[in-house]
């Protein structure tokens, strides 16, 4: 490649999971300390990272034509510089080098701090390629944060060491590894200073999180929890995603105890039936899962769940994905994300006998998704009439129209003299299958 003028604007898309918005976030802020600013609205940028995911479907071919829309019809010197991240850089970052010589570095998601070196090299007409997996260099490395959303993320655990058959997680973001209590305390506080009314902490397996505190005592996420519960000015806490097999005493204790930590819980089940449970490796039954909710739901009564499920998982029958259903009605989730199952290379169910055809799995899916939606609806008809808390996240789509998001994690849009980032008394007036619209009630301090 030949050498190229230093990029002057950036745009960083991210696809996926809020661990790669947090991740784009990072990239974007490291960009920024080198004086390159994002792209205008509508305008080419210099130089483009593609933050990608490959937990389903094409992951690979969407990359390459993304790729194709970047630089078609253009020459070397006028195509933007182009950088993958991501899952799909650490799987396949080989093959993108040499299959698409218009990108100039490919860099994993436990790497990404090397960034800026790597933009040196190709400046220099020099491709770069890194995939390690150090363990904690990378947030180390990364530039303090000083700007943020009101409602921000956090990253506080990477990788996962359960090893779901189906899931390419522990290929792609290495084994479980936890940042240091003290760094998240001191990170949650930056962020709260740039403005940050609500923590998201993210993790893959953010309920394996484990540190020592400052008294050097043993600490779980509840443990975290209580502590960044103390950080003035920070209002909401919020975690993402659990795994049924991690969630201790402790944890559903502070669900009850920490007022700050929001009433809504994320815990994927994926199936209802056990022999499909057994076959994902998932270490729950549906009695089991159903049973911790319970006592999830005996802290926190008014708890909004949450989950995802998984269709057409290899073998799975019609009988065993009806129990799906079962387990759905039996929860009644306050909303959920389902797929389609997608064989991930290199994954052992990818290589199981009984692969379900495309058109059960769409059967499938859309019965699973009409009882999902059917239960958000109800859930947020449940909270009509309620005057609840609202954290402002961004104006509407109207003049004077502003959203935001309720405890329990619903959109709520309404009127009125308010800005980003204030917390508001909205009473709920009418249930949307997506959302509600709201009436101000009064604004309250942080
Ligand atoms: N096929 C379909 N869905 C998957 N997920 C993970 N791997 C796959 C796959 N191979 C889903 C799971 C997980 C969510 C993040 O993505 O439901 O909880
Ligand atoms: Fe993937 Fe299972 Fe780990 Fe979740 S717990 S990241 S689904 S392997």
């Amino acid at each position: 490649m030949k050498p190229t003028n230093s990029p002057k604007t950036y745009r960083v898309k991210s696809f996926g999971c809020q661990m790669n918005v947090y991740d784009g976030e990072r990239m974007a802020e490291m960009l920024g300390e080198r004086g390159i600013v994002p792209a205008p609205e509508g305008e080419d940028a210099d130089l483009v990272v593609l933050n990608t995911c490959h937990i389903r479907e094409k992951a690979a071919e969407k990359v390459y034509s993304d790729i194709g829309r970047l630089t078609k019809g253009k020459t070397q010197d006028k195509a933007p510089m182009i950088a993958v991240a991501g899952c799909v850089a650490q799987a396949e970052g080989e093959e993108i080098m040499a299959r698409a010589p218009a990108v100039s570095m490919v860099v994993g998601p436990q790497a990404y701090h090397r960034l800026p070196e790597m933009l040196d090299k190709a400046v220099q007409g020099e491709r770069a390629t890194d995939t390690d997996m150090p363990a904690i260099a990378k947030f180390a490395a990364l530039p303090e944060r000083k700007r943020t959303n009101p409602a921000s993320f956090l990253t506080v655990q990477e990788g996962c060491d359960k090893f779901c058959t189906y899931c390419v997680v522990p290929y792609t973001r290495g084994a479980e590894i936890s940042r240091p209590y003290g760094d998240l305390v001191t990170e949650a506080r930056k962020l709260v200073d740039a403005g940050a009314k609500e923590i998201t902490l993210l993790g893959q397996n953010v309920s394996a999180w484990s540190g020592e505190d400052d008294k050097g005592q043993a600490v779980g996420l509840a443990g975290l929890i209580r502590d960044l519960a103390k950080v003035d000015g920070l209002a909401r806490i919020r975690y993402t995603t659990s795994h049924p097999a991690d969630m201790d005493d402790d944890l559903i204790a502070a669900h009850g105890e920490i007022d700050k930590l929001m009433p809504f819980l994320h815990l994927p089940v994926q199936a209802g039936s056990d022999r499909v449970l057994r076959a994902m490796n998932r270490s729950h039954t549906a009695e089991s899962y159903l049973r911790l909710l319970e006592r999830f739901r005996a802290a926190r009564p008014d708890l909004a769940l949450s989950g995802d499920f998984i269709v057409g998982f290899p073998g799975e029958t019609d009988a065993e994905f009806e129990e799906t259903l079962k387990l759905v009605d039996a929860v009644g989730y306050a909303q959920a994300f389902s797929f389609k199952y997608s064989p991930r290379p290199g994954t052992p169910a990818a290589s199981m006998e009984g692969q379900v055809a495309k058109d059960v799995m769409d059967d499938r899916l859309q019965r699973l998704q009409a009882a999902l939606n059917r239960d958000q609806w109800a859930f947020n008809r449940a909270t009509e009439g309620r005057t609840c808390e609202v954290l402002v996240e961004r104006k509407g789509k109207h003049p004077g129209q502003w959203l935001g998001k309720t405890p329990w994690l619903q959109s709520a849009w309404f009127e009125g003299d308010v800005g980003i980032g204030d917390l508001v008394q909205v009473e709920l007036v009418e249930a949307g299958p997506n959302s509600l619209a709201g009436r101000l009630r009064e604004r309250v301090a942080a």
